[in-house]
């Protein structure tokens, strides 16, 4: 691309119908601030330093929250309208050539492709502007699309200052705009507050070329889904809703299987491998990847975990920050926390917790366990009712247990501990010291045993009743 293209994002508003103390942007629909889902639309077009932030409301907390390096802010430290906002970027954006786009922050439905579109249809109509235009059943809100007896776009007017006539019509500005950027600096100078609000439209721009002589050309969208701008938490649940939709669909057209699909919540940077089957009601968090062929049960939550291939996850599983490796099955009703780690075959079962813990190859934990920073070999059995007691009140402490060691059920294991490979744990021991290799460790009371004392129990009780 010979021409150089800026990208102007404004997200300075407070967003007054949110009824939040929150800055409007930051708010979060499919897993991400409204904000960055726009920013990364921008990104599909140009190199972060080509794409410019306005923040002023909370300024400091929304750059905080913008994850991607190199993005450039401006700030405008008084919200005096979306004209006026330009004017605050004018330092970190103005170019005499190329392409400048405008996007409001707060329509994260948009799509790289209806951008790139809208550039392309600017360059080649070689127009002042181009905007992109759609069609709402209910248009309340939105500045409303005024064309001229030729059909051209000629300008672009707000709901408070729209006329009856013009208040009925439904073709609206979504506030997507790309202008010829020399001609976009030469103008910004004629934006002014004449209007109800006493603030600088953007959209009276339009206007302004047009009637310098200058050609609008309009991208017509057909789905005005992709067009919501977000004003209050309403509109934020319906734009929830679509992104996570859309994220269902690119999965399920990428391989996945999905059932119910609208009860799924799985966020954008999530990947899935193909044929891998996610059941209803299952959430995929954060930077989630999950292999091919896996399964990921009912209920299951899973937040930042890496799966291998031909993974399990049966219903209700809580996870996060952790790592199942290739055929490993764990739950239902697990819990994996803070860099668990599952190896191949290993298998976790109902009511067994794992904190920084690695289950070696082959080694079971099926039933009722806690597991806290231990270091477990493969082809080890965890007995039901397990406990690695690893914090004394004040530190944790690590336990660690060979290949191949049998842990009997409800045994105590206080750390620091180390149990030998092969070595067996009686069950219900509470063991405080290492363990060799190959031994078996027994710690629990000598069972004494009465013959007869019950029955002649029962029968003192007897005669005393009678
Ligand atoms: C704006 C458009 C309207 C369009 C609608 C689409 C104007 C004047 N109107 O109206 O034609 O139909 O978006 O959603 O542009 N912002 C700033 N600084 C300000 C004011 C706003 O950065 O001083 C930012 C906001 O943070 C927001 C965006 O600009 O991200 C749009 O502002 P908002 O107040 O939501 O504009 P609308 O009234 O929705
Ligand atoms: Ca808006």
């Amino acid at each position: 691309m010979t021409n150089h293209l800026t990208v102007v994002i404004l997200a300075a508003g407070l967003g007054t119908r949110m009824k939040s103390r929150k800055a409007k942007v930051l708010h979060e629909a499919g897993g991400d601030t409204l904000l960055n889902h726009v920013i990364r639309a921008a990104l599909h077009l140009v190199p972060p330093e080509r794409v410019v932030v306005v923040v002023g409301y909370q300024a400091e907390r929304v750059r905080a929250s913008v994850p991607f390096p190199g993005i450039r802010f401006a700030e405008q430290l008084e919200q005096r309208g979306t004209g006026h906002a330009l004017m605050c970027a004018r330092e970190q954006a103005e170019t005499q050539t190329g392409r400048l786009i405008v996007l409001n922050g707060d329509g994260p439905l948009l799509r790289s492709e209806t951008l790139r579109a809208l550039h392309e249809l600017a360059e080649r109509e070689r127009a002042a502007a181009s905007i992109v235009t759609t069609e709402m059943a209910d248009p309340t809100g939105y500045g409303r699309i005024i064309r001229d007896q030729h059909g051209m776009v000629s300008a672009i007017v707000e709901q408070k200052a729209a006329t009856p006539e013009q208040l009925q019509i439904r073709e609206v500005n979504p506030g997507l705009y790309c202008f010829d950027a020399a001609l976009f600096w030469r103008h910004i100078g004629a934006l002014k507050p004449d209007n109800p609000a006493n603030e600088y439209y953007l959209t009276d721009m339009i206007g302004i070329l047009k009637r310098h002589g200058h050609r609008i050309v309009p991208l017509f969208v057909a789905d005005h889904t992709e067009c919501l701008g977000i004003n209050t938490r309403l509109e934020l649940a319906v734009a929830d809703a679509l992104l996570r939709r859309r994220k269902a669909n690119e999965l399920m057209l990428a391989g996945v299987t999905i059932e119910y699909p609208d009860t799924v919540i799985i966020d954008a940077g999530v990947e899935v491998g193909q044929d891998s089957i996610i059941e209803a009601h299952a959430q995929l968090r954060g930077n989630t990847h999950i292999g091919a062929n896996c399964r990921i049960g009912a209920g299951s939550i899973l937040r930042n975990c890496e799966l291998a291939d031909e993974v399990t996850v049966l219903p209700y599983v809580v996870a996060e920050d952790s790592r199942i490796a290739s055929g490993a099955v764990v739950g239902p009703f697990s819990r994996l926390r803070m860099g668990a780690q599952i190896a191949e075959n290993a298998h976790v079962g109902n009511y067994v917790e794992l904190k920084k813990t690695s289950l070696g190859r082959g080694s079971k934990a099926n039933h009722l366990a806690y597991l806290g920073d231990a270091t477990i070999g493969s082809n080890v059995n965890i007995g039901a009712g397990t406990i690695t007691c690893n914090y004394d009140g004040r530190q944790k402490h690590p336990t660690q247990i060979g290949d191949g060691a049998f842990i009997g059920s409800n045994a105590t294991l206080v750390a620091p501990l180390e149990i030998g490979p092969g070595a067996y744990v009686a069950a219900g021991s509470a063991i405080t010291k290492r363990v060799e290799p190959d031994a078996l460790a027994i710690g629990r009371a000598y069972q004494v045993e009465k013959p007869g004392w019950a029955k002649r129990r029962r029968e003192a009780v007897t005669v005393q009743e009678s």
